[in-house]
């Protein structure tokens, strides 16, 4: 499946907006029937997209388009997935992730319970390995989960007998975050090979940054990441990435001046700084990371004319973001958070209905 014709399915709602309710309806079926066997897809969990391959990315993609194609629809709602029960189990804070999640269950008719650390047998001293086979036994499906250790999703797909969607992990890993970003970025540039993606913020501790990496760079865009040192992965901060190094990174550019990165770039992504995990590091004050990395108006006239912005959020503006370009006609912040619903239900329904 090539990128092209990916990108002509995912940019499809926007013409289809003239159908009514009836065509769009059966254009969804005729592309991707929900109701038939998911017969070319072997993965039981989603746990990074390291490992994926091109064509998956893609087939995950052209599923959101057809869930999509669902929304738009008078009742977005599907039988796809009755008789299903999935629990979200969130061990961190979370507004996008966790409510996207459980909104895409619902439409796909599965039976959905949301456990958080606070309010559950953890904060009576439960461990996770024993949540986990306390869900088993009441008859999840799959469990979508986010916890602050990197990895935990691993141990859990080792727990449990049914599907583990990673929805953050520590600062390792946020898979559907960055399948929605590609999806974005391919509605908007069709294809990804040579446009110039940058990163920009708290690289160090970013989920986000670290998933967007693999899939940018499987789709074929040029990722260059841009932080001061402080805020940069060791390997990366002594230039390691560059060259071939024992962690196999793809290859990616780093930067440390945003005003040198950002020229002719397509895409930015900024990221915020998670206090949350600083743990006594020493950084510059916000006004000075502000001075030097906060993607302003008069920056992002140095990137190419098309180009757009992205956040994962939650943003800090005024800090990595200036509230102007947060809200303006090039940001794609909005369009991320609306494209999570389709990315998580197709996720949901090609792990469920697949064949492993
Ligand atoms: N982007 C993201 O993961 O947002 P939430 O923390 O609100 O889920």
């Amino acid at each position: 499946m090539v990128a092209e014709h990916v990108a002509d399915q995912i940019t499809q709602p926007k013409t289809a907006q003239t159908a009514s309710g009836k065509e769009r309806h059966a254009a969804s079926l005729s592309r991707t029937p929900l109701d038939e066997p998911v017969t070319d897809w072997n993965r039981q969990h989603l746990l990074d997209v390291d490992t994926f391959s091109k064509d998956e990315i893609l087939r995950v993609l052209s599923t959101a388009s057809a869930m999509a194609e669902v929304l738009d629809r008078s009742v977005a709602r599907t039988p796809a997935l009755r008789g299903v029960t999935i629990f979200n189990l969130f061990y961190e804070a979370s507004t996008r992730t966790r409510s996207s999640f459980e909104l895409a269950g619902k439409i796909l008719g599965a039976d959905v319970i949301n456990v958080s650390g606070s309010g559950s047998s953890v904060e009576k001293g439960e461990s996770l390995v024993e949540t986990l086979n306390t869900l088993s036994a009441v008859g999840a499906d799959a469990v979508v989960m986010r916890h602050h250790a990197s990895g935990a999703p691993w141990l859990a797909a080792r727990t449990i007998d049914g599907h583990v969607i990673n929805a953050g992990d520590g600062q390792h890993a946020h898979p559907t975050q960055a399948l929605l970003d590609a999806y974005i970025l391919l509605q908007e540039f069709g294809d990804l090979s040579g446009r110039k993606v940058v990163i920009v913020g708290d690289i160090l501790h970013s989920r986000v940054a670290r998933s967007n990496l693999w899939s940018l760079t499987t789709l074929g865009a040029e990722v260059t990441l841009v932080a001061p040192r402080p805020l940069l992965p060791s390997a990366l901060a002594s230039g390691a990435a560059e060259r071939e190094h024992p962690l196999s990174l793809p290859p990616v550019r780093v930067e440390s001046d945003l005003d040198q990165a950002i020229v002719g770039a397509d895409a930015v992504m900024t990221l915020r700084i998670q206090n949350e995990r600083l743990r006594g590091k020493l950084l510059p004050s916000s006004a000075e990371f502000a001075r030097r990395y906060q993607l302003t108006q008069e920056r992002m006239e140095l990137a190419a004319p098309d180009a757009i912005v992205m956040h994962p959020g939650p943003m800090n503006e005024g800090v990595e973001i200036a509230v102007d370009v947060a809200h303006s006609p090039q940001s794609r912040i909005e369009a991320q958070v609306s494209a999570g619903l389709a990315i998580r239900m197709a996720v949901l329904f090609l792990l469920i209905r697949g064949s492993a």
